[in-house]
């Protein structure tokens, strides 16, 4: 029989995309997968129409339409704070996913190491796996402020260390990094002579008063950052895939040349509404965050009412929960549970980490839904019983907003027990 190559079966398939087919299989409300459930702009969709009417309908140049480039030139300037040139330092890709696996081909050889902060957005460990690079793990603790350990980071450089990823806000904690911990991380790029490629396609998303740092601004980066980014979380448009690179014109040659072969553009009528989008005005991001900050509140009071302990994101549109208050120690055991039983959908902690074992304790919810989902997860979570019998940790007891929980403690890979060896 004619199998696959072996590189695919390293991974499985996405989970957080599987939750949402089960989701919609069994009736459920998905608050799996990172999707606003309200409209995008009522501008942008004239604009993608009004190009598509203007006749935007055939290639654009490969690595991005020049209006669109130089928009993201404009904004990055404004908003990023740092000087771009839209013909040499931009690629524009079908979305950030794109964009990180590109980055990724073009600049890690098979075998090179890259540091990732643990949990992570799940597609890195496939990426990982699909350009030959080898992820070394640092830890992002599950409490209050999200830290880590700079000892760890440090001794996680090795000669064969290429990179270093940093998503900031994070998913799928909503960790937000601080300006020590970027200065901490440019200080060992410098060090070590390390590439960093941040991934921002949250940077709009962010709470309570804090400012995104882009890495690249800080003294001596941009010479040695990829930003990764996109439309599809600042604007509401997932399903547009029209994301970008920022890098350095030699890694930028690079990115072009894996993208061109990849994808050769992104959707061209979007890539020109997408130049729509960026010349919105500034309020149009402290309204998207301050949006987004009351989803969260409302989810928090939701989740903290039902008996999870929830750690409160200061970015990002998730919120990871601790299960074990009630009486549940399997992720995803408790999440068939609750798409089966109760009719909501979370993603299972253990998909953000490498051995599944550390997030068993652990679901997430996204929050970019209207105020009707929330008031039909309220209503369907009320079902939700905690079960009685032992855990195999103590059971948290939730705590008031914004509440704590502890890192889950570490047991056999849970990689066996349900045959989701992903990475
Ligand atoms: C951290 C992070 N990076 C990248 C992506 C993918 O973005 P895009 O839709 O632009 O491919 C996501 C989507 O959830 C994400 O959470």
């Amino acid at each position: 029989m004619i199998g696959t190559a072996a590189r695919v079966g390293v991974f499985t398939e996405s989970v957080i995309r599987e939750m949402t087919r089960l989701a919609a299989e069994h009736g459920g409300v998905n608050l799996a997968q990172g999707f606003p459930d309200f409209p995008a702009p009522a501008e942008l969709l004239e604009a993608a129409a009004r190009a598509l009417r203007e006749g935007y309908n055939q290639y654009a140049i490969t690595w991005g339409a020049p209006n669109f480039r130089r928009a993201l030139a404009e904004k990055a300037r404004w908003f990023n704070g740092i000087a771009v040139d839209p013909e040499r330092n931009i690629t524009v890709t079908c979305g950030a996913t794109e964009a990180m696996m590109a980055t990724l081909l073009a600049t890690v050889n098979p075998g090179e190491e890259v540091i990732v902060f643990e949990p992570f957005y799940e597609n890195y460990g496939p990426d990982a796996k699909l350009s030959g690079a080898v992820p070394r793990f640092v830890p992002i603790r599950l409490e209050p402020g999200f830290p880590f350990d700079p000892d760890q980071v440090r001794a996680a450089v090795t000669p064969k260390t290429r990179a270093i990823v940093v998503n900031t806000p994070h998913n799928p904690t909503g960790k937000v990094f601080s300006r020590p911990e970027l200065e901490f991380i440019a200080g060992l790029c410098h060090q070590h002579d390390l590439l960093a490629i941040t991934d921002e396609v949250y940077e709009h998303i962010i709470y309570d008063g804090l400012a995104h740092t882009t890495l690249a601004a800080l003294p001596g980066m941009l010479e040695r950052t990829v930003i990764v980014n996109s439309l599809s979380k600042s604007y509401s448009v997932t399903g547009w895939r029209v994301g970008w690179t920022i890098a350095p014109a030699a890694i930028a040659d690079g990115i072009r040349k894996v993208h061109d072969f990849l994808t050769v553009g992104a959707a061209a009528p979007l890539q020109e509404a997408g130049v729509t989008a960026l010349g919105f005005p500034r309020r149009y991001y402290t309204d998207l965050a301050a949006m987004y900050q009351r989803k969260r509140d409302t989810l928090l009071g939701i989740l903290q009412e039902a008996g999870f302990a929830c750690l409160a994101p200061s970015g990002a549109y998730y919120i990871i929960c601790d299960i074990t208050p009630l009486g549940y120690d399997d992720d995803y055991e408790f999440t068939m549970h609750l798409i089966r039983e109760v009719g909501v959908a979370p993603v299972p902690g253990s998909s953000f980490f490498h051995d599944p074992a550390s997030g068993r304790h652990y679901v997430r919810f996204a929050f970019p839904k209207r105020e009707e989902t929330f008031d039909e997860v309220r209503s369907r979570l009320r079902r939700l019983r905690p079960r009685s019998r032992a855990t195999s940790a103590p059971a948290l007891q939730p705590a008031p907003r914004p509440s704590v929980s502890r890192p889950a403690a570490s047991g056999p890979a849970a990689a066996g027990r349900r045959g989701r060896s992903r990475r």
